[in-house]
C-alpha cells in the first residue's frame, strides 16, 4: 500500500494501537455475550470487559465513580442527551462561538421551539473565550454553561477552571472531544460537572463510541428507554445510572476497543502523549511560518493549542520583473495571483502529496466566523500520537510547493 501521511485525527484519530483492534477481534471471537442479559459466563465475561473500560475512563478523568459514566454512540448522543435531558422550559444556556454544531444545532432547535433561551459568547481571533463577555451573560435563570475544551479547526484550549470559577453553581457541560486521551482533564480539579467525550479520537478507540459523566446529584431525563438487563419485573425506566442512560444492546465490542485504546494511554501517560504532539506542533508551525503566502490560525503557542493548525493560502504577487511597484507606493490588484481554497488545496494534498487532510468549515461555523475564515473554511492539519516529525517535514514542503506552484 502507498505510504499516505494522515493529517486528520481531529475528524477520527488514525491508526489505533494494535491493542485496540486485538480487544474487538477478542470480544467476537472468544466473548460475543451481551453483558448484563443471561448471568452466564460470557455475559459475565462481556460484563467485565465494559466495567474495565469504565473503570480506566474513571482513572482517566479523575472520576470519583465508574458508575456516573455512560456509554453512548458518540459525543453528539452524549451532548444531545444533556440538553434534551437536563433543560425545562423556559431555562437559559450559555455556549461559546468556538463550538460545534453538536451543540450550537440541538441547542438551537430547542430554542427555535420557543423552549429556552440562548446567549453565545464571543471568542477573538485567536479563539479565546471572552471571560467578561461570559460573566456578563449569566443570568438568573441561566441553568446550563457549554465550552468546548479545544477548537476542532485551529486548537485553541480554552480555560475550564476559569469558566467554572466564573460561572460558579451553574452546571458546566465540557465538550472534549478534541482533549480527551491528549490533554489532562480532571474533573473534580477543573469543576465539570457534565463530561463529554468521544471514543475514536485521542482516546484512540473505534468510531461508534463515547459517553458522558454526570456530577453525583446531577439527573437527566434519558433520551431513549427500554430494556436495560434490571428490574425487568418493572415497565419503568430505571433511574440509577448508568442503566436509566443506557437502554438496548450497546456497541460493546466497540466498549472494549475504547478500553483497550485507554489502557494504552494510561501506559503512556497523558503527559507523554502531549508532549509528543507539542513537539509536532512545535515543528509545523515553525515550518508553516517560514512560508510566505500562507496563513496560520489559532494560538501559534503549543502551550495554548492541541495539535490542530489550521492554515489558508494567501494571495500572492507573483515574482518576476514585469510586477515591480516602481514605487509608486500601491499594489495593482489584477497581478495578484489567487491562492488554492481550502477545499482545492485539501484536493491537491491529497492527490498529488498523499497527504490528508480535512478542509472547509470543519462543523464549526461560528468558530470561522471568529477567525476571519467563513465561508470558505480553511486546511486543517491534526495530528496525533503516531505522527512523525519526518511526516511534519514533509507536510510543511508540499505546503511550500503548493505556494510555488511547484505541484
Ligand atoms: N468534528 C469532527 C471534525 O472536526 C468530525 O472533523
Amino acid at each position: 500500500m502507498k505510504k499516505l501521511i494522515y493529517f486528520d485525527n481531529a475528524a477520527t484519530s488514525f491508526p489505533k494501537p494494535p491493542q485496540v483492534t486485538e480487544a474487538m477481534v477478542h470480544f467476537m471471537t472468544e466473548v460475543g455475550a451481551n453483558p448484563g442479559r443471561g448471568g452466564h459466563a460470557l455475559a459475565k465475561e462481556a460484563e467485565r470487559i465494559v466495567q474495565h473500560t469504565r473503570e480506566g475512563l474513571t482513572r482517566l478523568f479523575n472520576i470519583p465513580d465508574p458508575g456516573r459514566i455512560v456509554f453512548t454512540l458518540n459525543i453528539t448522543e452524549s451532548i444531545n442527551t444533556v440538553l434534551n435531558g437536563f433543560l425545562n422550559e423556559g431555562d437559559h444556556i450559555i455556549t461559546t462561538a468556538m463550538d460545534h454544531n453538536a451543540v450550537l444545532r440541538p441547542m438551537k432547535h430547542l430554542e427555535s421551539k420557543g423552549m429556552i433561551t440562548t446567549d453565545i459568547i464571543p471568542c477573538d481571533r485567536q479563539g479565546f473565550l471572552d471571560l467578561d463577555a461570559l460573566k456578563k451573560a449569566l443570568k438568573r435563570n441561566t441553568r446550563l454553561v457549554i465550552v468546548n475544551h479545544a477548537s476542532n479547526v485551529c486548537g485553541t484550549l480554552q480555560d475550564i477552571a476559569a469558566v467554572k470559577n466564573i460561572i460558579g453553581d451553574i452546571p458546566l457541560l465540557v465538550d472534549t472531544a478534541q482533549t480527551a486521551g491528549c490533554y489532562p482533564i480532571d474533573v473534580v480539579r477543573d469543576g465539570i460537572d457534565f463530561l463529554a467525550f468521544t471514543g475514536h479520537k485521542s482516546l484512540l478507540g473505534p468510531q461508534g463510541t463515547g459517553g458522558l459523566y454526570l456530577r453525583e446529584g446531577l439527573t437527566l431525563r434519558p433520551l431513549k428507554r427500554g430494556g436495560t438487563g434490571t428490574l425487568s419485573e418493572s415497565l419503568d425506566q430505571p433511574d440509577f445510572l448508568p442503566d436509566a442512560l443506557e437502554s438496548g444492546t450497546q456497541n460493546n465490542v466497540g466498549i472494549a476497543g475504547l478500553g483497550a485504546g485507554v489502557d494504552f494511554i494510561l501506559e503512556t501517560g497523558v503527559e507523554t502523549i502531549m508532549k509528543h504532539e507539542r513537539e509536532l506542533t512545535a515543528l509545523l508551525i515553525q515550518g508553516l511560518r517560514e512560508i510566505t503566502g500562507v496563513t496560520i490560525y489559532g494560538p501559534l503557542d503549543v502551550t495554548k493549542q492541541t495539535s490542530t493548525v489550521s492554515i489558508t493560502f494567501d494571495s500572492l504577487l507573483p515574482g518576476g520583473e514585469d510586477q515591480s511597484l516602481g514605487g509608486c507606493g500601491s499594489i495593482n490588484l489584477a497581478w495578484m495571483e489567487e491562492g488554492p481554497l481550502p477545499s482545492e488545496a485539501g484536493g491537491i494534498l491529497n492527490k498529488n502529496f498523499d497527504i490528508l487532510v480535512r478542509a472547509g468549515l470543519h462543523c464549526a461555523p461560528l468558530a470561522h466566523k471568529a477567525l476571519g475564515t467563513f465561508p470558505e473554511g480553511t486546511i486543517r492539519l491534526s495530528m496525533g500520537y503516531f505522527n512523525t516529525q519526518e511526516e511534519v517535514e514533509t507536510v510543511v514542503k508540499a505546503v511550500q510547493r503548493i505556494v510555488e506552484g511547484n505541484i
